[in-house]
C-alpha cells in the first residue's frame, strides 16, 4: 500500500514505512483551505492546514510512502483518528519519481486524505495576507501553525518542488516573521 503525504506527512511522517519516493498527483491542487481545530489550532481558534481541490489542469507534488503489510491496520486507524476533522480517504494514481524528482514511469494507486468543500472545517480562500496572519497567530496541540507552513515549504524546496500557493503564502508570512 502507498500513502501520499502533501502536508505535514511530507516532513513528519508519523508512521513506519518501507520506503519513500517523491510523487506527483495529477488533477489536484494543494490549498491551505482547511481549518484545524485539533492540531494547529483549537476549537475556539482553529488553525489553517492543507487539503486538496480537484483541478484538472493542476498537479500536486508530495511524498509517497510504501507501508508494510504488518501494522498497516493500526497505521490507518491512527491516521483516520488523526485526520478525523473532515478528511476522507481516496484511492488515486500517483506518479512516482526518484530522489532527484525525475519521474520513474511507475504509477501506483495511493491512499490520499482529502477534505472536500462540504466538510464543516472547510474555510476556503481569503487574501494571502489574511491567510498568513491566520497561520501566524494559530497554535494547537501539535504546535505552531507557522511551523507547519515553514517546514512544508522547506521540505518542498528540498525536493525541488515549486508550489506557487505555498511560495506565495511564505512570502506573505515573511514580513510577520521579520517584525
Ligand atoms: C498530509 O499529507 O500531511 C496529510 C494531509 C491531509 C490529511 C492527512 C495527511
Amino acid at each position: 500500500m502507498w500513502l501520499f503525504g502533501y502536508g505535514s506527512l511530507v516532513w513528519r511522517p508519523a508512521f513506519p514505512y518501507a520506503n519513500k519516493q517523491p510523487a506527483r498527483l495529477d488533477g489536484w491542487k494543494r490549498r491551505f483551505y482547511q481549518a484545524s481545530p485539533d492540531h494547529r489550532g483549537t476549537p475556539d481558534a482553529p488553525g489553517r492546514v492543507v487539503t486538496l481541490l480537484p483541478e484538472p489542469s493542476e498537479q500536486c507534488w508530495g511524498m509517497a510512502y510504501r507501508v508494510p503489510e504488518k501494522g498497516r491496520g493500526q497505521i490507518l486507524d491512527d491516521l483516520d483518528f488523526r485526520e478525523k476533522a473532515g478528511y476522507e480517504r481516496h484511492q488515486l494514481p500517483l506518479h512516482l519519481a526518484d530522489e532527484h524528482g525525475t519521474l520513474t514511469g511507475e504509477v501506483v494507486e495511493g491512499l490520499v486524505y482529502v477534505a472536500n468543500r462540504d466538510n464543516p472545517n472547510f474555510i476556503g480562500s481569503c487574501s494571502m495576507e489574511e491567510m498568513a496572519q491566520h497561520i501566524y497567530r494559530s497554535v494547537g496541540p501539535s504546535g505552531a501553525n507557522i511551523e507547519y507552513l515553514v517546514e512544508l515549504s522547506k521540505a518542498l524546496a528540498s525536493m525541488g518542488v515549486h508550489d506557487p500557493h505555498v511560495v506565495d503564502l511564505m512570502s506573505a508570512l515573511q514580513p510577520l516573521l521579520d517584525n
